[in-house]
């Protein structure tokens, strides 16, 4: 008989979650917002986890706000930075392996059933060399792909994060024939966090896999019909304009503390005519932050906080008339709350009355850097991760959720 899995204390879970979006985020229907539903009510098994490409534990911060029961048993990567700052938080020493080289009896030895992961994105970034499964750091994911098949126990589970223009890479064309000749259950998605209430654009690729309860699915036809979902069946359509304003996510900073995240004059004078992406406060969206964020490469890699002179127009075509606005670049504290990190209120010296949501109160474990990370190093760990909100959500309503019927 298959077995299941365990959620933590479902009831609490769903009250946790409700304070933190607003209830008309989530759909209340039955198959989808009551977590006892029918295939995990008897389920009397653990999950154990495995986390690749773990970087600062984006998925594993994930995991706990999903509201399931399990343990990360280990976690990979090769950045020595990360590396520091996933073990000052959670306790836990990444291996520092190459994934390209792991062998399956050292996968075996962890008796996971679950595979979280975020690969590499260079292989697939539009605007990069494109060179996907022939890129060298593509052979991560290929090597856990040859892996799979050989495995006694395959993972129930699998999800994997990456960025749009995965869904078209022969990478994923590979992990997709192998999971659907093993009997994998699949489901994609393109989605961003402002469909989740958070005023950040992100829009990323999501694969859910899993082995199915106990139906048999037919094997090789995934391809033929599968579709990427980009409306999630249990979140109702938000508009933008009901986003809460970036001022909720902003760091209460003094003078002088601002002045050390102003964007250099030179910055923006070198880039004649470009047209940053400034927001005020007031504002509810800003754009996607990239791994060169608060470097001086300024284009397309974030945006701006304007903090001056909110009246005042300006014109790109002379960035003369940029100067004055107190643009300044948004703190990694504020990037890591806008990504859903649990990071405490006091590190921010928030008020109690902010309308982001104080992830703390459903992870395990809270998010803060270690103080011998460097400020780009911060920045370049936050644009490798992902929104930790919109993963929990996946989790809980699609992978973990056997009710959830957009699988084929
Ligand atoms: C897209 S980031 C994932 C970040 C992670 N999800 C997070 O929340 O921070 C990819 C990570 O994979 C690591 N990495 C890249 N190639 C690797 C390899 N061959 N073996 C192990 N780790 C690798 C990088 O150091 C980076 O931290």
């Amino acid at each position: 008989m298959e077995k299941g899995i365990k959620r933590k204390n479902n009831q609490d879970n769903i009250s946790i979650e409700n304070d933190i979006i607003n209830d008309n985020k989530l759909k209340k229907s039955k198959s989808n917002n009551n977590s006892s539903n029918n295939d995990n009510n008897n389920n009397n098994e653990s999950l154990r986890i495995l986390e690749f490409f773990c970087g600062i534990g984006g998925m594993h911060y994930a995991f706990e706000q999903s509201g399931m029961e399990g343990v990360v048993v280990a976690s990979f990567d090769i950045n020595v930075n990360t590396n520091l700052c996933y073990q000052h938080n959670f306790n836990i020493k990444p291996v520092n392996t190459i994934i390209d080289s792991l062998k399956v009896e050292k996968i075996e030895s962890y008796k996971a059933n679950c595979w979280l992961m975020s690969p590499p994105c260079q292989p697939y970034t539009r605007g990069g060399k494109n060179l996907d499964d022939e890129d060298h750091r593509a052979a991560g994911l290929l090597n856990l792909i040859n892996i799979l098949p050989k495995l006694n126990n395959p993972p129930k589970y699998i999800f994997l994060e990456n960025v749009v223009n995965f869904e078209i890479s022969r990478s994923r064309e590979k992990l997709i024939k192998q999971l659907d000749e093993m009997g994998y259950e699949m489901n994609e998605h393109l989605v961003t966090p402002t469909q989740f209430g958070i005023p950040n654009d992100r829009a990323r690729y999501y694969l859910s896999a899993r082995l199915p309860l106990n139906k048999k699915i037919e094997t090789g036809k995934y391809l033929d019909n599968c579709k990427f979902y980009r409306e999630p069946n249990f979140l109702n359509k938000i508009n933008e304009s009901d986003l809460p304003s970036l001022s909720n996510y902003r760091e209460n900073l003094s003078e002088e503390d601002e002045l050390k995240y102003h964007v250099p004059d030179k910055y923006i004078l070198k880039r004649y005519k470009f047209r940053f992406d400034i927001v005020k406060p007031n504002e509810n969206k800003c754009s996607c932050f990239t791994k060169a964020y608060g470097s001086h490469h300024v284009i397309g890699t974030g945006s701006f906080l304007q903090t001056k002179k909110f009246e005042k127009k300006y014109n790109f075509d002379n960035p003369e008339t940029l100067l004055d606005l107190g643009l300044r670049f948004f703190t990694p504290n504020e990037i890591a709350l806008l990504h859903a990190f649990p990071i405490k209120y006091d590190l921010l010296n928030k008020s109690e009355n902010s309308k982001a949501p104080d992830y703390t109160t459903i992870s395990k474990h809270s998010f803060s850097f270690p103080e011998e990370m460097t400020q780009i190093q911060r920045y370049r760990a936050l644009g490798n991760s992902l929104n930790v909100y919109v993963v929990a959500m996946l989790l809980k309503h699609v992978l973990f959720n056997y009710d959830n019927k957009d699988f084929q």
